[in-house]
Formats: C-alpha cells, sequence, structure tokens
C-alpha cells in the first residue's frame, strides 16, 4: 500500500459499517488520520477503529447524526480539536426506505432526505467554511449511487436526494474551484454491504439484479474505497465536477432479450 494520505485528515461518515468501514479503513493505511463518524452502531464503529489501529494506522470515533446542522458541527469542531485539521471529507452516511410513491410518508421523506442530502449539504458547509477561512485546499467526495441517474422503482425518496447529490456534487465543484476544492462523486451500483441485506436474502430478486450486471457479481466495499483513496489523493488533483460509477456495467447494461 502507498502512502498517499500522509498528514492528511480525513472524515468519513457512516463508516461504523459497509462502503464507509471500508474507506476509513483503506484511507487508515494510506497514511491519513480518520475520523470514524457513526450515529447507531457504536460497537461497528470500535471494530473500524480497532482494525485501524491494528494495522498501526490512527483514527478516532465521533458520534454525530448528520441529520442535524448542529452535529455536523460538532462534528467538524471536534475533528479539529482533536486533530487539528481537516483535509478530506467523506459524505458516505446514507439510508434507503422502499415504499411505493403514493405510500411514502413524511417520516419516511425526512428520514432519507435528511441523512442522505440535508446531512451532506451542511457537513459540507462547515467543512468548507473552515478551509475557505484558512486559505487552504480540500477534497470532497459524496457516495452517492448508479440512482443518482438510473431509476429505481419504489425507492422514490433514495432517487431524489442521490438526483439531487449529482446536482449538489457539479454546483459545489464550479463554485469552490477557486478555494482549491475538488468535488466529485463516487456511484456505485450493487455492492455486497448491510444496505443489501434484504436484496441478498432474496435469491429470486438477486439473480434478476445479477443478470443486469455485466460482470456478473455483485462488487465489494473494498473496491469502491480503492477508487474513494485514489480521488482523495494528490494523483487525483485535476479531477473535480464528476461521477464516478462503480457498478459492474450495470448503468450501461443493455439487452434485447
Ligand atoms: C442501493 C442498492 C441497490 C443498488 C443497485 C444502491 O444504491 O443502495 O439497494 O441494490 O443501488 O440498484
Amino acid at each position: 500500500m502507498t502512502n498517499r494520505l500522509t498528514g492528511k485528515v480525513a472524515i468519513v461518515t457512516g463508516s461504523s459499517s459497509g462502503i464507509g468501514q471500508s474507506i476509513a479503513i483503506r484511507l487508515a493505511s494510506e497514511g491519513a488520520s480518520v475520523v470514524i463518524d457513526y450515529v447507531g452502531q457504536p460497537d461497528g464503529a470500535h471494530d473500524t477503529l480497532a482494525k485501524i489501529q491494528s494495522a498501526g494506522g490512527k483514527a478516532i470515533t465521533i458520534q454525530a447524526n448528520v441529520s442535524s446542522i448542529a452535529e455536523t458541527q460538532s462534528l467538524i469542531d471536534q475533528t479539529y480539536t482533536q486533530l487539528g485539521r481537516c483535509d478530506i471529507l467523506i459524505n458516505n452516511a446514507g439510508i434507503e426506505k422502499e415504499a411505493a410513491f403514493c405510500d411514502v410518508t413524511e417520516a419516511e421523506y425526512d428520514a432519507v432526505l435528511g441523512v442522505n442530502l440535508k446531512g451532506a449539504f451542511f457537513l459540507t458547509q462547515a467543512f468548507v467554511r473552515r478551509l475557505r477561512d484558512a486559505k487552504l485546499p480540500g477534497r470532497i467526495i459524496n457516495i452517492s449511487s448508479v440512482h443518482e441517474d438510473m431509476v429505481f422503482p419504489n425507492f422514490s425518496t433514495y432517487c431524489a436526494s442521490k438526483g439531487g447529490m449529482r446536482m449538489l456534487m457539479r454546483d459545489l465543484a464550479v463554485e469552490l474551484g477557486s478555494l482549491g476544492i475538488t468535488v466529485n462523486n463516487i456511484a456505485p451500483g450493487a455492492i455486497n454491504t448491510p444496505i443489501n441485506t434484504a436484496l441478498l436474502a432474496n435469491k429470486p430478486k438477486l439473480n434478476a439484479l445479477l443478470a443486469n450486471i455485466p460482470l456478473g457479481r455483485l462488487g465489494t466495499p473494498e473496491e469502491v474505497a480503492s477508487l474513494a483513496a485514489f480521488l482523495s489523493s494528490d494523483e487525483a488533483a485535476y479531477i473535480t465536477g464528476s461521477t464516478y460509477a462503480i457498478d459492474g456495467g450495470l448503468l450501461r447494461n443493455y439487452h434485447e432479450q
């Protein structure tokens, strides 16, 4: 493993499980000091921490619900207090709730949009204000989804949140470019993580999905983490304003039979 991120501090939201956990581990393995943000899974956060520390990496855990503006501000403040700086923000925390459009409740809408879009929005704002004031560059990487672009019937709240994240990324890439801050999205397809627990238990549904994936398998969190590490590094210095799909070809799939 290289040391592309030595000296950097990175926040990874929702890093107590799934893609976020793998990204936290990977960034730490490349030399970053990592803030493991979590909400309801302290055991998962401590698992991430233990894995990083046993590999010789540096990390801390902070509990913050990104759908609360006060908690996003506190996450940034605590990061500066404990680690002195913050160079990389990975907006990974995300949830999805299945419901036919006509059945979606206000609570479901607020929960999904609150974590996936409002959370990324205001945490990014708190992150950027510090960099702007200190005249320092930075990296923002949103873990979006193929569903920032591709339809997902019965997941309208999720699609609305990820579509919003796509335009937020494009807008901020332009607005923050002069500050030396890059903004990009990673759009995972079907990845083997807890968000897909129900899908993995439903063989007919899983097989139907696999038939739509040209590479014929789910992705791994480590594969997504590898892309996040690259986009976080100096090697990606000239990349901003784009979405990088990592989906085994799902977005490009086409069949006549
Ligand atoms: C969703 C998964 C889904 C995958 C492919 C992801 O963004 O979280 O539930 O299986 O997209 O459709």
